[in-house]
């Protein structure tokens, strides 16, 4: 029996999405055209044919040239808002966005035309249609822990609009530690800490996430399964791993779906999500991750159920917030 419509019906939270990976190229043209950005691209299809990734540089270096487009407030605003709809349309209730300010700040887009325009649409979309959201505010670990330090000082006036902050970008080479005192500090002034850690990078980075940068959750950390003591930590202390199924697939972590450890993870009891990454890059949005995984691991009806409430209890919602949902 096909589980998309459970899959369709439940509510839940999204907890690892780069808004700046919900980009879709129809919206990169109507944006480049606004702005009188020349893309290197004639046509819709031919960014989609450009979209075959190797590993996450390949896919980093496509990504960050597709953000150029995005110069104004109103720019960072649709781009939000179109993905607040596509939650709408998945059920997802409600998400907690990362964006990467270095990625624009680099290119003289203000802080603050990014932040208020992402603000905006989640105001919006929670009068709208009731849908929450969070921010998380991402370093770039290629970029050195100077520019990281400047980043964190932008966002000190924004700490009310900012609940966290993240580590995301080129993971091989820039492990955690790289940025130990900035998240010191930012931990300090009161944000939650999250990092991107084993996707491609060893369960040393993940070790580092948790031990160095006292992360709440780590982002990815499939390549975790590789070292025992690891994953019974993860267990022991219901450590949430932001699973990416598609990206996973598409940046060639994993062969093929079938392959991949998320229903081993769950089984032993790893606080483990569905979440969709960069959507626009990797084809498909949560519940596409949700039906995709279904049919290659067949997973079954009480385990989509499982992975739906995990993402309200790894997320940064209340504790009564969080009953609502589970
Ligand atoms: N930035 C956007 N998507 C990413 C990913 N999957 N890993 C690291 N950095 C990213
Ligand atoms: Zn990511």
């Amino acid at each position: 029996m096909s589980l998309t419509p459970l899959i369709a019906s439940l509510p839940k939270a999204e907890l690892h999405l780069h808004i700046e990976g919900t980009l879709e190229p129809e919206l990169m043209f109507d944006i480049a055209r606004r702005n009188g950005v020349t893309l290197p691209y004639q046509s819709v299809d031919e960014i989609r044919a450009a979209y075959d990734f190797h590993n996450l540089q390949s896919f980093l270096d496509i990504y960050y040239a597709g953000a150029a487009v995005l110069l104004h407030e109103q720019d960072f605003y649709d781009l939000t808002y179109a993905y607040l709809l596509r939650c709408k349309a998945d059920n997802v209730v409600h998400t907690e966005i990362f964006f990467d300010p270095q990625t624009h700040t680099a290119r003289g887009v203000a802080f603050e035309t990014v932040l208020n325009g992402i603000t905006r649409a989640c105001e919006d979309a929670r009068r709208e249609w009731g849908i929450s959201s969070l921010l998380i505010m991402c370093f770039l670990r290629h970029l050195s822990e100077e520019a990281a330090f400047e980043t964190l000082a932008q966002a000190l006036p924004y700490k009310d609009k900012i609940i966290g902050v993240g580590l995301d970008s080129s993971e091989v080479g820039h492990p955690p530690a790289k940025f130990a005192r900035v998240f010191e500090q930012a931990r300090a002034e009161g944000f939650l800490a999250v990092a991107h850690a084993g996707e491609e990078g060893p369960p040393e980075y993940v070790y580092e996430a948790l031990d160095v940068l006292n992360v709440a959750r780590i982002d990815h950390g499939v390549r975790s399964e590789e070292d025992e003591a690891l994953m019974e930590r993860l267990i022991a202390e219901q450590m949430p791993l932001t699973v990416c199924p598609l990206s996973n697939l598409k940046l060639k972590v994993v062969g093929h779906l079938n392959q991949h450890n998320l229903r081993r993870m769950l089984q032993r009891g790893v606080m483990v999500t569905v979440n969709s990454d960069d959507p626009a890059y990797f084809g498909g949005y949560v519940n596409q991750n949700f039906i995709e995984l279904a049919a290659a691991l067949d997973l079954s009806e009480a385990e989509i159920r499982t992975l739906c409430q995990n993402s309200f209890k790894a997320s940064f919602l209340s504790s009564e917030e969080k009953e609502a949902w589970c």
